[in-house]
């Protein structure tokens, strides 16, 4: 497989958001979001440029990884600087032969020589835990509400960061956006039929669900 990984360029960002269209598209909700996502991140403050990925395969990009800053804060304001990806996502033909741990394994080292210390994402344990994300209450680090989400998910790429205290994780803005502007976005692509998946439910659940 002659599979190699650089970073996305201005010519990319038409091929990237069709891809990620194609990975998320009914995957989650009917339709998907995630390729306006993809858009406006490249132009937001918290987007990290060094780590924006692109997987090719003989000349064809059929996966992508973008990275956000975002942040931990303990009880005395103390801040630690960390990362977030998302969307990360291969083109559905080519899932399975390990584009997905190639993209998320180049990455995550390279965040590591940038001097980050942490990985921070909102996903499935089934999908990240194989490469060493643990749930974050095992790092003692909750959301905004205080709680611990199963799908909140930590790598350490530096040991001993965190001094044992309670931590609450601030992921960037450029997530809440409105639902209208992601839907005026995908009608400048070619129409795909929006339809319910099983997975759509099993997303419901995963994403109310939280370790006490
Ligand atoms: C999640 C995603 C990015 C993973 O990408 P991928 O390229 O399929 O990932 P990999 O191929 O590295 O690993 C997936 C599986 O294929 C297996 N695999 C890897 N290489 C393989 C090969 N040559 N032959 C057979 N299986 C292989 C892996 O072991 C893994 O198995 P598991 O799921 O049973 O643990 C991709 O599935 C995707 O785009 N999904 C839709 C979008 C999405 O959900 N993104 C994540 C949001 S949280």
């Amino acid at each position: 497989m002659n599979l190699s990984i650089r970073q996305e360029t201005a010519e990319d960002h038409r091929d990237v958001d069709t891809l990620t269209r194609q990975a998320f598209w009914n995957l989650y909700v009917p339709g998907c979001n995630e390729h306006y996502l993809a858009h406006i991140l490249r132009s937001h403050p918290d987007f990290i440029q060094t780590l924006n990925f692109v997987a090719v395969l003989d000349d064809q990009i059929v996966g992508s990884i973008m990275y956000t800053r975002s942040r931990i804060v303990n009880r005395d304001e103390k801040n630690i600087d960390t990362v977030t990806f998302g969307p990360v996502g291969v083109l559905p033909e080519y899932q399975r032969r390990g584009i997905g741990t190639e993209l998320i394994r180049h990455s995550t080292e390279i965040a590591s020589r940038m001097g980050y210390g942490l990985v921070i994402i909102h996903g499935s344990p089934r999908n990240y835990c194989k490469h060493g994300f643990k749930g974050s209450k095992s790092y003692n680090i909750c959301n905004s509400d205080g709680k611990f989400p199963v799908s909140l998910l930590v790598l350490e790429l530096k040991k001993d960061l965190l001094s044992g205290q309670q931590w609450k994780y601030v992921d960037s803005d450029v997530f809440n956006f409105g639902e209208d502007e992601a839907e005026k976005y995908d009608k400048q692509f070619p129409p795909m039929k929006k339809e319910y998946r099983y997975t759509q439910e099993e997303f419901k659940i995963a994403s109310n669900a939280y370790i006490l």
